[in-house]
């Protein structure tokens, strides 16, 4: 059985599409992963399954049910974890626990054996008469993580689990994650703008922007279908290079951005020295040029044009494309 199923979800907000047309099932025991820049409508998606909000059309079950006539037992099947905090800072971490129990009526003595073992779980027993206030950024995203787990749901969400993060911190919580899965056989459905955090944790990724799916499958896959090696080559007079070696018989693909060039082919490493040869022929100037196996990055890049990183990089950018969007 899927632990969930999506048919053309569609969420508007005024002639906005937030979410445009999605489609998938995710299967029971899976992690699958929403990879996507800011605004790609990873969140939105996540509140529609969750029945936090409505869909505008479309249907969607979590756990065999509706999540638009049986809200409750979807409410009741599942976990989530915000993208923002949602703790009380004045109470300390038990407290948070035990509130969010009793609004689940789990009765008093399964709680309290319950509270604990989660507490133990993510390694924060010793610290549960602690003020939540007090507790660093990765602390409290181990309790929001235990507090979603408390009442035993099938499927869990999580909605950027390591955002702001350090590394370290990052991959401690990953190792949560992995255990929760693999332990506990929770199915995890997790947004991200991290592709390192999609690539390690999800077996499959469906990557999304502007509210559809581009792409979706498992990170290995995805990463393949690229081909071999990727050579990025900064330079001003990319046009130039382009069409003075687009037609090597090496290259499997090639394609000209803002102010690079990527191209795709086996054995890079091989093929690099007459590249460069034929670019200094022509009097080209290669500003900097770097061979990598493909990432998600390039698999985003090669569907959209554009980075997830470039996104990332500045509001100016997220404004731009909602903008962009609107239109
Ligand atoms: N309540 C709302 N009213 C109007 N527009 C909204 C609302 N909620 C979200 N949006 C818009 O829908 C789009 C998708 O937002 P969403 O929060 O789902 O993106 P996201 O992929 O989670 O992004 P992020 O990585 O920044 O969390 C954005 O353009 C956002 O501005
Ligand atoms: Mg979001």
């Amino acid at each position: 059985m899927y632990a969930i199923t999506v048919e053309d979800l569609v969420k508007k907000f005024g002639d906005f599409t937030a979410v445009n047309n999605l489609s998938f099932n995710i299967e029971s025991g899976e992690v699958f992963g929403l990879l996507g820049p800011n605004g790609a409508g990873k969140t939105t998606t996540i509140s529609m399954l969750s029945t936090m909000l409505k869909p505008t059309s479309g249907n969607a079950s979590v756990n065999g049910f509706d999540i638009r006539t049986n809200e409750d037992d979807v409410r009741k099947s599942i976990g989530i974890v915000f993208q923002d905090q949602s703790l009380d800072e004045e109470l300390t971490a038990y407290e948070n626990m035990d509130f969010h129990g009793r609004l689940y009526r789990i009765p008093k003595n399964v709680r309290q054996k319950k509270i604990i073992e989660l507490l133990e779980l993510v390694e924060l027993d010793d610290k549960k008469d602690n003020l939540v206030k007090t507790y660093s950024g990765g602390m409290r995203r181990r309790l929001e993580i235990a507090r979603g787990l408390l009442h035993e749901p099938k499927v869990l969400f999580l909605d950027e689990p390591t955002l702001g993060l350090d590394p370290q911190t990052r991959n401690h919580l990953w190792d949560y994650i992995e255990k929760l899965n693999k332990e506990k056989g929770i199915t995890i459905i997790l947004t991200t703008h991290y592709m390192e955090e999609a690539d390690k944790l999800c077996h499959r990724v469906a990557i999304v922007d502007r509210g559809q799916i581009i792409a979706l499958d498992t990170s290995e896959k995805l990463k393949n279908d690229i081909g071999g090696d990727v050579i990025t080559i900064v330079s001003q007079q990319k046009d130039d290079l382009y069409s003075i070696i687009r037609s090597l018989s090496e290259i499997k693909s090639i394609e000209v951005h803002d102010n690079f060039i990527t191209i795709g082919l086996q054995n890079a490493e091989k093929h690099v020295a007459k590249i460069v040869t034929m670019a200094s022929e022509n009097g080209i100037t290669i500003e900097s040029l770097s061979i990598h196996k493909p990432t998600l990055e390039d698999v985003f890049l090669h569907f959209t044009g554009r980075t997830i990183r470039e996104e990332e990089a500045s509001t100016k950018d997220k404004m731009r494309m909602m903008m962009k969007g609107r239109r």
